[in-house]
Protein backbone atom coordinates (compact mmCIF):
# COMPACT_ATOMS: atom_id res chain seq x y z
CA UNK A 1 0.00 0.00 0.00
CA UNK A 2 2.93 2.26 0.84
CA UNK A 3 3.88 2.43 -3.04
CA UNK A 4 0.43 2.71 -3.80
CA UNK A 5 0.57 6.61 -2.80
CA UNK A 6 4.03 7.30 -4.89
CA UNK A 7 2.97 4.91 -8.33
CA UNK A 8 -0.22 7.51 -8.25
CA UNK A 9 1.69 10.74 -8.35
CA UNK A 10 4.58 9.47 -10.65
CA UNK A 11 3.49 10.95 -13.34
CA UNK A 12 2.79 14.76 -11.81
CA UNK A 13 6.00 14.44 -9.25
CA UNK A 14 8.94 13.04 -10.72
CA UNK A 15 10.89 12.29 -7.11
CA UNK A 16 9.26 9.57 -5.56
CA UNK A 17 11.74 9.81 -2.36
CA UNK A 18 11.40 13.48 -1.95
CA UNK A 19 7.87 13.06 -1.61
CA UNK A 20 7.92 9.76 0.32
CA UNK A 21 9.68 12.21 2.96
CA UNK A 22 7.42 15.10 2.46
CA UNK A 23 3.66 13.24 2.66
CA UNK A 24 5.60 11.29 5.93
CA UNK A 25 7.01 14.13 7.24
CA UNK A 26 3.53 15.99 7.76
CA UNK A 27 2.19 16.55 11.34
CA UNK A 28 -1.17 15.90 9.47
CA UNK A 29 -2.64 12.64 8.09
CA UNK A 30 -2.77 12.62 4.53
CA UNK A 31 -4.86 10.25 2.49
CA UNK A 32 -4.80 9.55 -1.06
CA UNK A 33 -7.61 9.02 -3.16
CA UNK A 34 -7.42 7.38 -6.80
CA UNK A 35 -9.34 9.39 -9.94
CA UNK A 36 -12.84 7.78 -8.60
CA UNK A 37 -12.30 9.15 -5.81
CA UNK A 38 -12.05 6.20 -3.63
CA UNK A 39 -9.49 6.13 -0.26
CA UNK A 40 -6.49 4.05 -1.42
CA UNK A 41 -4.18 5.08 1.50
CA UNK A 42 -4.51 7.08 4.86
CA UNK A 43 -0.84 8.08 6.20
CA UNK A 44 -2.05 8.18 9.97
CA UNK A 45 -4.77 7.09 12.12
CA UNK A 46 -7.90 9.54 11.90
CA UNK A 47 -9.54 9.09 15.60
CA UNK A 48 -13.38 8.62 13.67
CA UNK A 49 -11.82 7.90 10.53
CA UNK A 50 -14.84 5.45 9.19
CA UNK A 51 -17.00 8.67 9.02
CA UNK A 52 -15.45 9.79 5.64
CA UNK A 53 -13.31 7.18 4.83
CA UNK A 54 -13.19 3.90 2.21
CA UNK A 55 -15.70 4.26 -0.43
CA UNK A 56 -18.10 6.44 1.69
CA UNK A 57 -15.77 8.93 1.27
CA UNK A 58 -16.96 9.96 -2.27
CA UNK A 59 -20.26 11.13 -1.58
CA UNK A 60 -19.44 13.09 1.20
CA UNK A 61 -16.43 14.76 0.06
CA UNK A 62 -17.99 15.80 -3.32
CA UNK A 63 -20.84 17.78 -1.06
CA UNK A 64 -17.79 19.28 0.87
CA UNK A 65 -15.92 20.34 -2.44
CA UNK A 66 -18.00 22.05 -5.03
CA UNK A 67 -15.10 20.92 -7.50
CA UNK A 68 -13.79 17.52 -6.41
CA UNK A 69 -15.28 15.27 -9.67
CA UNK A 70 -13.57 18.02 -11.86
CA UNK A 71 -10.52 18.13 -9.92
CA UNK A 72 -10.20 14.13 -9.70
CA UNK A 73 -10.47 14.30 -12.82
CA UNK A 74 -7.66 16.11 -13.99
CA UNK A 75 -8.79 19.16 -15.49
CA UNK A 76 -6.65 22.02 -15.68
CA UNK A 77 -8.55 24.85 -14.02
CA UNK A 78 -8.97 22.79 -10.72
CA UNK A 79 -5.33 21.57 -10.79
CA UNK A 80 -4.93 23.64 -7.49
CA UNK A 81 -5.44 23.44 -3.95
CA UNK A 82 -8.96 23.60 -2.52
CA UNK A 83 -10.43 23.92 1.01
CA UNK A 84 -13.29 23.08 3.24
CA UNK A 85 -14.46 22.79 6.66
CA UNK A 86 -15.86 20.20 8.23
CA UNK A 87 -17.22 19.36 11.84
CA UNK A 88 -17.69 15.51 12.93
CA UNK A 89 -18.63 13.43 16.37
CA UNK A 90 -15.58 11.56 17.28
CA UNK A 91 -16.70 9.60 20.80
CA UNK A 92 -19.29 11.84 21.49
CA UNK A 93 -17.53 15.14 20.80
CA UNK A 94 -17.39 17.72 18.03
CA UNK A 95 -14.17 17.52 16.23
CA UNK A 96 -13.61 20.91 13.94
CA UNK A 97 -11.45 19.85 10.90
CA UNK A 98 -9.73 21.73 7.94
CA UNK A 99 -9.84 19.59 4.99
CA UNK A 100 -6.95 20.77 2.08
CA UNK A 101 -7.70 18.59 -1.28
CA UNK A 102 -4.65 18.97 -3.54
CA UNK A 103 -4.98 17.00 -7.41
CA UNK A 104 -2.45 15.85 -8.60
CA UNK A 105 -2.51 13.12 -11.70
CA UNK A 106 -4.21 10.16 -11.31
CA UNK A 107 -6.01 11.46 -7.94
CA UNK A 108 -6.01 13.74 -5.05
CA UNK A 109 -4.01 14.30 -1.70
CA UNK A 110 -6.75 15.36 1.17
CA UNK A 111 -4.94 16.83 4.02
CA UNK A 112 -7.12 16.56 7.52
CA UNK A 113 -5.78 19.32 9.73
CA UNK A 114 -7.32 19.71 13.80
CA UNK A 115 -8.39 23.12 13.96
CA UNK A 116 -6.78 23.04 17.20
CA UNK A 117 -3.42 23.04 15.55
CA UNK A 118 -4.40 25.12 12.91
CA UNK A 119 -5.46 27.82 15.78
CA UNK A 120 -2.03 27.16 17.35
CA UNK A 121 -0.49 27.63 13.73
CA UNK A 122 -2.46 30.89 13.59
CA UNK A 123 -2.55 30.85 10.19
CA UNK A 124 -5.69 31.55 7.73
CA UNK A 125 -7.31 29.27 5.35
CA UNK A 126 -5.97 30.81 2.27
CA UNK A 127 -2.20 30.02 3.86
CA UNK A 128 -3.12 26.63 5.06
CA UNK A 129 -4.31 25.81 1.22
CA UNK A 130 -1.06 27.57 -0.15
CA UNK A 131 1.20 26.01 1.87
CA UNK A 132 -0.35 22.65 1.18
CA UNK A 133 0.26 23.90 -2.68
CA UNK A 134 3.65 24.81 -1.83
CA UNK A 135 4.20 21.35 -0.02
CA UNK A 136 3.30 19.58 -3.08
CA UNK A 137 5.23 21.44 -5.24
CA UNK A 138 8.53 20.76 -3.72
CA UNK A 139 8.61 17.13 -4.42
CA UNK A 140 8.99 18.84 -7.86
CA UNK A 141 11.72 21.60 -7.26
CA UNK A 142 13.76 19.07 -5.49
CA UNK A 143 14.02 17.23 -9.20
CA UNK A 144 13.89 20.36 -10.91
CA UNK A 145 17.13 21.73 -8.92
CA UNK A 146 18.99 18.68 -9.12
CA UNK A 147 19.45 18.75 -12.72
CA UNK A 148 21.46 22.49 -12.49
CA UNK A 149 23.06 21.39 -9.52
CA UNK A 150 24.49 18.21 -11.21
CA UNK A 151 25.84 20.32 -13.78
CA UNK A 152 27.11 22.60 -11.99
CA UNK A 153 29.21 19.70 -10.05
CA UNK A 154 30.20 18.47 -13.05
CA UNK A 155 31.75 21.30 -14.80
CA UNK A 156 33.47 22.54 -11.67
CA UNK A 157 35.17 18.90 -11.57
CA UNK A 158 36.28 19.42 -15.34
CA UNK A 159 37.66 22.83 -14.52
CA UNK A 160 39.48 21.30 -11.43
CA UNK A 161 40.95 18.71 -13.52
CA UNK A 162 42.42 20.28 -16.04
CA UNK A 163 46.26 21.65 -14.83
CA UNK A 164 46.42 24.24 -17.80
CA UNK A 165 43.30 26.18 -18.61
CA UNK A 166 42.71 27.26 -21.66
CA UNK A 167 40.56 30.44 -22.23
CA UNK A 168 38.05 28.33 -24.60
CA UNK A 169 37.24 25.96 -21.94
CA UNK A 170 37.50 28.28 -19.24
CA UNK A 171 35.12 30.71 -20.68
CA UNK A 172 32.22 27.26 -22.00
CA UNK A 173 32.86 26.13 -18.24
CA UNK A 174 31.45 29.53 -16.98
CA UNK A 175 28.52 29.85 -19.18
CA UNK A 176 27.26 26.79 -18.23
CA UNK A 177 27.95 27.47 -14.53
CA UNK A 178 26.05 30.98 -14.67
CA UNK A 179 23.08 29.46 -16.73
CA UNK A 180 22.66 26.87 -14.15
CA UNK A 181 22.41 29.39 -11.49
CA UNK A 182 20.02 31.51 -13.58
CA UNK A 183 17.97 28.63 -13.59
CA UNK A 184 18.50 28.17 -9.70
CA UNK A 185 18.04 31.50 -8.89
CA UNK A 186 14.70 31.64 -11.02
CA UNK A 187 13.10 28.73 -9.39
CA UNK A 188 13.94 30.58 -6.00
CA UNK A 189 12.99 34.10 -6.73
CA UNK A 190 9.17 32.29 -8.02
CA UNK A 191 8.96 30.37 -4.64
CA UNK A 192 9.75 32.85 -2.29
CA UNK A 193 7.35 35.18 -3.76
CA UNK A 194 4.40 32.65 -3.79
CA UNK A 195 5.54 31.89 0.03
CA UNK A 196 5.22 35.20 1.07
CA UNK A 197 2.26 34.27 3.15
CA UNK A 198 2.35 37.23 5.54
CA UNK A 199 2.95 39.93 3.64
CA UNK A 200 0.11 39.80 1.88
CA UNK A 201 -3.03 41.89 2.90
CA UNK A 202 -6.27 42.10 1.34
CA UNK A 203 -7.83 44.73 -0.14
CA UNK A 204 -10.56 46.87 -2.32
CA UNK A 205 -8.67 48.04 -5.85
CA UNK A 206 -9.53 48.86 -8.88
CA UNK A 207 -8.88 46.30 -11.69
CA UNK A 208 -8.21 49.36 -14.21
CA UNK A 209 -5.35 50.71 -12.08
CA UNK A 210 -3.62 46.87 -11.53
CA UNK A 211 -3.71 46.41 -15.26
CA UNK A 212 -2.51 50.05 -16.03
CA UNK A 213 0.57 48.93 -13.30
CA UNK A 214 1.20 46.31 -14.81
CA UNK A 215 1.24 47.35 -18.26
CA UNK A 216 3.64 50.48 -16.44
CA UNK A 217 5.94 47.27 -15.24
CA UNK A 218 5.89 45.58 -18.86
CA UNK A 219 6.93 48.88 -20.92
CA UNK A 220 10.28 48.96 -18.58
CA UNK A 221 11.14 45.48 -20.30
CA UNK A 222 13.23 46.67 -23.54
CA UNK A 223 11.65 43.73 -25.47
CA UNK A 224 8.08 45.82 -25.27
CA UNK A 225 9.99 48.57 -27.44
CA UNK A 226 8.30 47.74 -30.65
CA UNK A 227 5.07 45.97 -28.88
CA UNK A 228 1.27 48.04 -29.13
CA UNK A 229 -0.73 47.75 -25.89
CA UNK A 230 -3.91 48.55 -26.84
CA UNK A 231 -5.76 49.01 -23.21
CA UNK A 232 -8.78 50.93 -22.74
CA UNK A 233 -9.65 51.54 -18.32
CA UNK A 234 -13.15 52.41 -18.19
CA UNK A 235 -14.72 49.17 -16.26
CA UNK A 236 -14.48 50.18 -13.10
CA UNK A 237 -14.58 47.19 -12.05
CA UNK A 238 -13.86 46.86 -7.99
CA UNK A 239 -11.73 43.63 -7.08
CA UNK A 240 -10.79 42.30 -3.16
CA UNK A 241 -7.99 40.56 -2.69
CA UNK A 242 -3.88 41.08 -2.47
CA UNK A 243 -2.74 43.75 -5.11
CA UNK A 244 0.44 42.10 -5.18
CA UNK A 245 -0.20 38.78 -5.89
CA UNK A 246 -2.94 39.80 -8.29
CA UNK A 247 -0.08 42.18 -9.97
CA UNK A 248 2.53 38.97 -10.09
CA UNK A 249 -0.83 37.18 -12.30
CA UNK A 250 -1.02 40.00 -14.66
CA UNK A 251 2.91 40.57 -15.02
CA UNK A 252 2.96 36.87 -15.53
CA UNK A 253 0.55 36.79 -18.57
CA UNK A 254 1.98 39.66 -19.72
CA UNK A 255 5.47 38.59 -20.02
CA UNK A 256 4.57 35.37 -21.84
CA UNK A 257 3.03 37.31 -24.30
CA UNK A 258 5.81 39.90 -24.98
CA UNK A 259 8.01 35.96 -25.17
CA UNK A 260 5.96 34.88 -27.65
CA UNK A 261 5.65 37.93 -30.05
CA UNK A 262 9.93 38.08 -29.93
CA UNK A 263 9.78 41.52 -29.71
CA UNK A 264 6.96 42.45 -32.47
CA UNK A 265 3.35 42.40 -32.13
CA UNK A 266 -0.21 43.99 -30.79
CA UNK A 267 -1.00 43.04 -26.98
CA UNK A 268 -4.88 43.89 -26.20
CA UNK A 269 -6.36 43.75 -22.84
CA UNK A 270 -9.96 44.09 -22.65
CA UNK A 271 -12.00 44.43 -18.97
CA UNK A 272 -15.97 43.21 -19.62
CA UNK A 273 -18.46 42.75 -16.80
CA UNK A 274 -20.36 39.14 -16.90
CA UNK A 275 -23.27 38.29 -14.92
CA UNK A 276 -23.50 36.21 -11.79
CA UNK A 277 -21.26 39.59 -10.57
CA UNK A 278 -18.08 38.12 -11.93
CA UNK A 279 -15.40 40.53 -14.10
CA UNK A 280 -13.37 39.17 -17.28
CA UNK A 281 -10.22 40.29 -18.45
CA UNK A 282 -8.93 38.95 -21.55
CA UNK A 283 -5.72 39.45 -23.10
CA UNK A 284 -4.49 38.32 -26.69
CA UNK A 285 -1.32 38.76 -28.41
CA UNK A 286 -0.20 38.20 -31.86
CA UNK A 287 2.40 35.64 -31.34
CA UNK A 288 2.58 32.15 -32.43
CA UNK A 289 -0.21 30.71 -29.81
CA UNK A 290 0.16 27.87 -27.57
CA UNK A 291 0.81 24.21 -29.76
CA UNK A 292 -1.78 21.82 -29.30
CA UNK A 293 0.66 19.24 -27.14
CA UNK A 294 1.08 22.62 -24.37
CA UNK A 295 -2.47 23.69 -24.60
CA UNK A 296 -3.14 20.99 -21.56
CA UNK A 297 0.00 21.36 -19.72
CA UNK A 298 0.63 24.72 -19.59
CA UNK A 299 -1.00 25.47 -16.06
CA UNK A 300 1.59 22.63 -14.68
CA UNK A 301 4.50 23.21 -12.46
CA UNK A 302 7.47 23.28 -14.04
CA UNK A 303 6.20 22.86 -17.33
CA UNK A 304 7.80 25.44 -20.21
CA UNK A 305 8.98 25.14 -24.07
CA UNK A 306 11.47 28.07 -22.99
CA UNK A 307 15.17 27.16 -23.90
CA UNK A 308 16.99 26.48 -20.84
CA UNK A 309 17.61 29.57 -18.75
CA UNK A 310 14.78 31.23 -19.79
CA UNK A 311 11.61 30.00 -18.05
CA UNK A 312 10.63 28.28 -14.52
CA UNK A 313 7.79 26.80 -15.88
CA UNK A 314 6.05 28.32 -12.63
CA UNK A 315 4.36 31.79 -14.04
CA UNK A 316 1.13 30.20 -15.48
CA UNK A 317 0.75 27.25 -12.30
CA UNK A 318 1.18 29.96 -9.60
CA UNK A 319 -0.98 32.18 -11.18
CA UNK A 320 -3.61 29.58 -10.96
CA UNK A 321 -3.06 28.79 -7.58
CA UNK A 322 -3.10 32.81 -6.87
CA UNK A 323 -6.74 33.19 -8.68
CA UNK A 324 -8.02 30.34 -7.40
CA UNK A 325 -7.68 31.44 -3.96
CA UNK A 326 -9.32 35.14 -5.49
CA UNK A 327 -12.33 32.77 -5.99
CA UNK A 328 -11.24 33.42 -9.83
CA UNK A 329 -10.13 31.29 -12.74
CA UNK A 330 -7.69 31.33 -15.95
CA UNK A 331 -8.21 29.47 -18.88
CA UNK A 332 -6.60 29.65 -22.07
CA UNK A 333 -7.11 29.69 -25.39
CA UNK A 334 -6.08 30.36 -29.30
CA UNK A 335 -7.13 33.43 -31.52
CA UNK A 336 -9.19 32.04 -34.55
CA UNK A 337 -6.95 35.06 -36.28
CA UNK A 338 -3.52 33.81 -34.58
CA UNK A 339 -1.87 34.52 -31.30
CA UNK A 340 -2.84 33.14 -27.53
CA UNK A 341 -5.63 34.85 -25.86
CA UNK A 342 -5.76 34.40 -21.70
CA UNK A 343 -8.62 35.17 -19.64
CA UNK A 344 -8.42 35.93 -16.51
CA UNK A 345 -12.28 35.65 -14.25
CA UNK A 346 -12.76 37.05 -10.98
CA UNK A 347 -15.65 37.84 -8.42
CA UNK A 348 -16.49 41.79 -8.37
CA UNK A 349 -16.06 43.13 -5.09
CA UNK A 350 -19.18 45.72 -4.32
CA UNK A 351 -21.94 43.08 -5.12
CA UNK A 352 -20.09 40.44 -2.78
CA UNK A 353 -20.39 42.40 0.55
N1 LIG B 1 1.08 33.96 -24.73
C1 LIG B 1 1.60 32.74 -24.95
N2 LIG B 1 1.81 32.29 -26.21
C2 LIG B 1 2.32 31.05 -26.43
N3 LIG B 1 2.65 30.16 -25.45
C3 LIG B 1 2.46 30.56 -24.18
C4 LIG B 1 1.93 31.85 -23.85
N4 LIG B 1 1.83 31.94 -22.50
C5 LIG B 1 2.30 30.78 -22.02
N5 LIG B 1 2.68 29.94 -23.00
C6 LIG B 1 3.22 28.58 -22.84
O1 LIG B 1 3.01 28.16 -21.51
C7 LIG B 1 4.26 27.72 -20.93
C8 LIG B 1 4.20 27.87 -19.42
O2 LIG B 1 4.16 29.25 -19.07
P1 LIG B 1 4.62 29.68 -17.60
O3 LIG B 1 4.40 31.15 -17.49
O4 LIG B 1 3.98 28.80 -16.59
O5 LIG B 1 6.18 29.32 -17.57
P2 LIG B 1 7.33 30.01 -18.41
O6 LIG B 1 6.84 31.31 -18.98
O7 LIG B 1 7.83 28.99 -19.38
O8 LIG B 1 8.42 30.28 -17.29
P3 LIG B 1 8.46 31.61 -16.36
O9 LIG B 1 7.05 32.01 -16.12
O10 LIG B 1 9.21 31.24 -15.15
O11 LIG B 1 9.20 32.63 -17.19
C9 LIG B 1 5.30 28.55 -21.65
O12 LIG B 1 6.59 27.97 -21.58
C10 LIG B 1 4.73 28.55 -23.07
O13 LIG B 1 4.99 27.33 -23.73
MG1 LIG C 1 5.85 32.71 -17.68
Amino acid sequence: MGDTIFHVLQHAVPDATALREFVTSLPWPVITLDATGKVIHVSQKIPGFADIGGTACTPSLAHLFPDFHAALRGEPRHHVAQTADLTRQVAGHAVHERLVLRPVSGGAYLIVIDQTTLRELEVTSTQTSRLAALGFMIAGVCHEISNPITSVQSMLQILQSQKQLGPVLLEKGLANIASSIKRLLQISSRLMNFSRVGEQHSAAFRLDTLVEDAIAILRQDPRAARIEICFEPGSDAMIFGSVGCMQEVFVNVFENALHAMEGVGRLDIRISRLAMNRVAAEIRDTGPGISHQAMHRIFEPFFTTKAAGHGSGLGLSISNEILHEHDGAITAENNPDGGACFRIELPLFAERS
